[in-house]
This record gives C-alpha cells, structure tokens and sequence, in this order.
C-alpha cells in the first residue's frame, strides 16, 4: 500500500504535468498557486507518494488562505454575530489529479484542510471553513462532509468551526 504526504508547494513539484480534467482549476494551480504563495495571498499544499523524487508527481493539491465574510444569515453560523464581516478561512480550490479520482483522495485533501483549517482558527479566530465549489457536481462532493450552501443554489458552502474535525487527515509539516 502506497503512503502519502502533503508538503507545501515548492519547485520540487511538477506543476505543468498536473491535469485534474477542470481547466480553470489545473490553470490556477499551474499558472497562480506557487505566486500567490511567495506573495503570502494563499498557502497551496500538493498531496505527493511519499517516496517520490522532484520532479515529484502531484496526486492532488488544495489552497487556502484567510478571508472575511458577512456570515449573520449563513445555516450552521454562530448566533449574535456582528453585522460587519467577521474571520473564517478559505478553501479556495481543490482537485486531484485524473488517474487518481475515485480513490478516497479527494476526502483526505478535504480531512486535511479541515484540520488545518481548525488549527489556524484555535490560533487567530474564525467561524469557520468557506468553499467555493467549481460546480454542482463539486457542491455535492463537499456536501457529503457537512458543508451546506450559504443560501439557496449557491456555489459558496460553509462548515462551521464547531464541526471542523472528522475524517483521517494525512499529517502535515
Ligand atoms: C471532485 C474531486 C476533488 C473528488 O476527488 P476524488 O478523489 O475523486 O473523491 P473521493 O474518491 O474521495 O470520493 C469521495 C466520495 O465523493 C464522491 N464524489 C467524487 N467526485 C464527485 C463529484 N464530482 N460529485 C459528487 N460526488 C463525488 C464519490 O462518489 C465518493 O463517494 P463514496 O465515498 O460514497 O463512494 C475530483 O474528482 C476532482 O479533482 N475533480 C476535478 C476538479 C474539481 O472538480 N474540483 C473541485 C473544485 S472546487
């Protein structure tokens, strides 16, 4: 059985062969991901074999960063929230790579940023993880781990700090 571990996006990484079938989500990853990290706008994190050498092939990645937003009306949000917008952290994109879909990877990414997502909020505060799903169908994927749609058909999903944990996360550095 093959181990897995997630490591920071670095130029050990083959970011041209990623291909995850979703063209403007294997473009930001290409084009965007290793930028915005340097520039400290988003943090990228690549799901690698843990014994792959650079150029090491990239199985999955996903991003996250901070972000504020006006949560009062959002299911599953704190009661009594300011009216202005409040902390909660992005997972901005998400995608495993074609040959590897359907294997229970894209649940361990999202175990993943669950639990850094919680560390971070123990640490500076925040109500909770955002998603923006690329789709529908992705909306769906994320639904099966709680996240709920902030209003009726909306693409931007939300779980609460409250329930953040579950699931087996791949252990980070
Ligand atoms: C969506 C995606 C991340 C799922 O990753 P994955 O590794 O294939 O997913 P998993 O193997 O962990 O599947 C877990 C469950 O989600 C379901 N699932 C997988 N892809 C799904 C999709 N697109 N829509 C709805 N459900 C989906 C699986 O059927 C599985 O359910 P099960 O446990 O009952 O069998 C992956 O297919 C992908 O990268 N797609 C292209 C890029 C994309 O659309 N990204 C989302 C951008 S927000």
């Amino acid at each position: 059985m093959s181990s897995y571990a997630i490591e920071l996006l670095s130029s050990a990484h083959d970011r041209a062969g990623f291909s995850s079938g979703l063209d403007s989500v294997d473009r930001y990853f290409r084009e965007t991901s290793r930028g915005h990290l340097e520039k400290g706008v988003s943090i990228t994190r690549v799901l690698v074999d843990a014994d792959a050498v650079p150029p090491k092939p990239v199985l999955g990645f996903f991003t996250l960063s901070g972000i504020l937003v006006e949560a009062k009306p959002w299911p599953g949000a704190p009661k009594g929230l300011p009216k202005q917008a409040v902390p909660a952290v992005l997972l901005g994109r998400l995608a495993v790579a074609t040959g590897h879909q359907g294997k229970g990877l894209g649940s361990m990414l999202v175990a993943t940023a669950r639990q850094l997502a919680q560390e971070t909020i123990t640490r500076t505060g925040g109500i909770g993880l955002v998603v923006d799903a690329a789709h529908e169908q992705a909306a769906e994927f994320y639904s099966q781990f709680g996240f709920k749609p902030v209003s009726p058909g909306s693409l931007r999903l939300f779980l609460p700090t409250k329930s953040l944990e579950g699931g087996p996360a791949i252990p980070t550095e």
